[in-house]
């Protein structure tokens, strides 16, 4: 564990949060626009490991070929973590959909950018990789959507969901961690295409989207 004084404001106990990780300098500008470190790297590997357990006991006398299938850009340290704990041949694809804009509330509508392009669909079980459940929109939408296209089977797996904003029902069949109704950014997830690269998933302090 790494200790280091930074002064007495409120980022010196979210600094010596981060530096426990041994990832970040508090010269590191996204890290400061985190209000607190909500779910740290050990934590998020260690649940990654728990689901691939899951994943593997369902999958493995499927016969089928297993696709994760992950939702740009969002989802791919998440996918990166899962496929590398996952013991099962698989294959990896990507999809990219909007609903989102540049802001922190959903749009409502969902638009394929980018869609999954398989000649072996109806002989693959395509797990959808995402990296937060909020409204449920995109989700359920691709489960539909891939379901017409024919896959053997669809499943979800999400790192995040934030259960209280639902606005269609849905449940995913393998989640990481419940968070409250706040917008986190960090490991794969952004605000305005920054702080992807945060190797923890951090609350965003307000005054950053609220200017
Ligand atoms: P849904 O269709 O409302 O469930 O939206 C899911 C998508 O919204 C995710 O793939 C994210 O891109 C985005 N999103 C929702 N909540 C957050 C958040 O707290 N931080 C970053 N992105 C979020
Ligand atoms: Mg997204």
């Amino acid at each position: 564990m790494i200790r280091k004084e930074c002064g007495k404001s409120g980022a010196a106990g979210l600094m010596t949060e981060i530096l426990q990780d041994g990832k970040l300098e508090i010269e590191n500008q996204a890290a400061l626009d985190v209000e607190r470190v909500l779910i740290s790297e050990n934590e998020i590997v260690e649940r990654v490991g728990e689901l691939a357990r899951m994943i593997e006991a369902d999958y493995k006398n499927s016969g089928n070929k297993l696709v994760l299938l992950g939702i740009l850009k969002g989802s791919v340290v998440f996918m990166a973590e899962l496929m590398k704990q996952i013991r099962l041949p698989v294959e990896i694809d990507f999809m990219k959909v909007s609903s989102y804009g540049g802001g922190t509330t959903s749009t409502g509508n969902v638009e394929i950018k980018l869609d999954i392009r398989r000649r072996d669909i109806e002989t693959s079980d395509i797990l959808i990789v995402e990296d937060i459940i909020d409204s449920g929109r995109t989700l359920s939408y691709l489960v539909d959507y891939l379901k017409l296209r024919g896959a053997a089977s669809v499943r979800t797996v999400t790192l995040l969901d934030k259960p209280s904003r639902r606005t269609v029902d849905f449940e995913p069949d393998y989640r990481g961690f419940e968070i409250p109704d706040e917008f986190v950014v960090g490991y794969g997830l952004d605000f305005d295409e920054k702080y992807r690269a945060l190797p923890f998933v951090g609350v965003l302090k307000h005054k950053v989207y609220e200017k």
